[in-house]
């Protein structure tokens, strides 16, 4: 079964990196940047009831990966804060930066360009990392007064114990056991997100100051697309391993105990979960098709390719053994019929979540 500590990114600088493969979801981040100049103008006016005027401001990114996004949301913000202070002639609070993310992430290359945030000394920023999950406690209580993540809270804390612990699979390669099964599965996907959301709100409650701040992205599911349909990429993987396990190259027991921990919500799904937990007011909530972000004819095959290797090849790896070169050329077949990748992708539409929250 998949634990938390195998969904980390690919590391490095590599063609199939997380690092270069992560411009979409760059994109995405910059989407993020009103709702974090809005927080910021909260927690820096001296016109808020709920906050003081901060002296000192603790900011976290949690999920932050390696390469570029890792730095783009604390950036913003203390751009905000630098912005906000000419602006109002104040004298900027110190800010100390924590980047989130599991301990198997390259904190090695995060560490390094987090010298670039010190330098910018405007105003003093002191940087660190912070490795653990965010299904846990990571910071002392009441201390952080921003908390930023985009792209990571649709990874779940675990595969739904339901189908692991009964050995059901989450794919079947049987076209019509597989529909027949997939609301169940998808119910089971389901419950576990709103058992780590939950966890993930009241922890982060605990953590933030009072009139904190939260600004999160999730990749979740278009309001108009029925509940039962798998994550848009768990289902095109789990294509890709299904057509190597009916040709042999996988072990068909191996291929039934492959459970990816990933679910996209639904904007209502969402609301619902953070009005129930009761932690968090919602001040903004948006929806955003990430396809606006990039120009599709720029998706070639290999391009996809690269992108799911970089989120997904650990976890294949580490389930399946050095399988990635024939996952390739799996995938390259079936995607060489012009128009069938892009057929695939649409047939499991995604949106960007974008949540604005602040602590009750
Ligand atoms: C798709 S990357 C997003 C990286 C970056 N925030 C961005 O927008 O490009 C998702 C990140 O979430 C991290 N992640 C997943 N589950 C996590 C957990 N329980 N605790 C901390 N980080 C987690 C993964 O290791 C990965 O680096």
């Amino acid at each position: 079964m998949a634990s938390s500590q195998l969904v980390r990114m690919n590391q490095g600088q590599g063609e199939t990196s997380y690092a270069r493969n992560s411009s979409i979801q760059n994109a995405q981040q910059n989407r993020m940047k009103p709702l974090i100049e809005a927080a910021i103008v909260d927690l820096c006016s001296s016109v808020n009831s709920s906050t003081v005027f901060p002296r000192k401001m603790l900011i976290a990114d949690l999920g932050c990966s390696s390469g570029p996004n890792a730095l783009a949301l604390v950036s913003i913000a203390v751009e905000a804060i630098h912005n906000h202070c000419l602006q109002f002639q104040q004298s900027p609070p110190e800010v100390c930066v924590l980047l989130n993310d599991l301990p198997e992430n390259d904190f090695n290359a995060v560490v390094k360009s987090l010298v670039t945030l010190r330098q910018s000394n405007k105003p003093l920023v002191v940087t660190g990392v912070t490795p653990g999950s965010f299904y846990e406690r990571l910071f002392t209580s009441g201390s952080l007064h921003l908390v930023c993540s985009s792209n990571s809270l649709q990874w779940l804390s675990k595969a739904p114990e339901h189908l692991t612990r009964n050995q059901i699979p989450a794919y079947d390669i049987d076209e019509n056991a597989r529909r027949e099964r997939l609301p169940m599965v998808h119910e089971a996907y389901a419950q576990q997100f709103r058992k780590d959301f939950t966890l993930f709100l009241k922890l982060r409650a605990k953590e933030l100051v009072s009139g904190g701040w939260m600004v999160v992205s999730i990749i979740g599911r278009p309001s108009y697309v029925i509940a039962s349909r798998f994550f848009h990429l768990w289902e095109i993987v789990a294509q890709i391993l299904s057509v190597m396990t009916s040709e042999g190259a996988i072990d068909k027991e191996k291929f039934d105990s492959f459970y990816i921990p990933l679910y996209g919500p639904s904007c209502q799904e969402l609301r619902e979960i953070i009005q129930e937990e009761g932690s968090f007011s919602i001040r903004e909530m948006r929806e955003h098709d990430p396809k606006t972000d990039y120009d599709n004819t720029f998706v070639t095959p290999s391009r996809f390719l690269n992108h799911l290797r970089a989120i997904f090849e650990p976890i294949i790896v580490e389930h399946f053994g050095e399988v990635m070169d024939e996952f390739v050329r799996t995938a390259e077949r079936r995607w060489s019929v012009e128009g069938s990748m892009q057929d695939g992708c649409a047939r499991n539409p995604r949106v960007m979540l974008v949540a604005s929250l602040a602590k009750a």
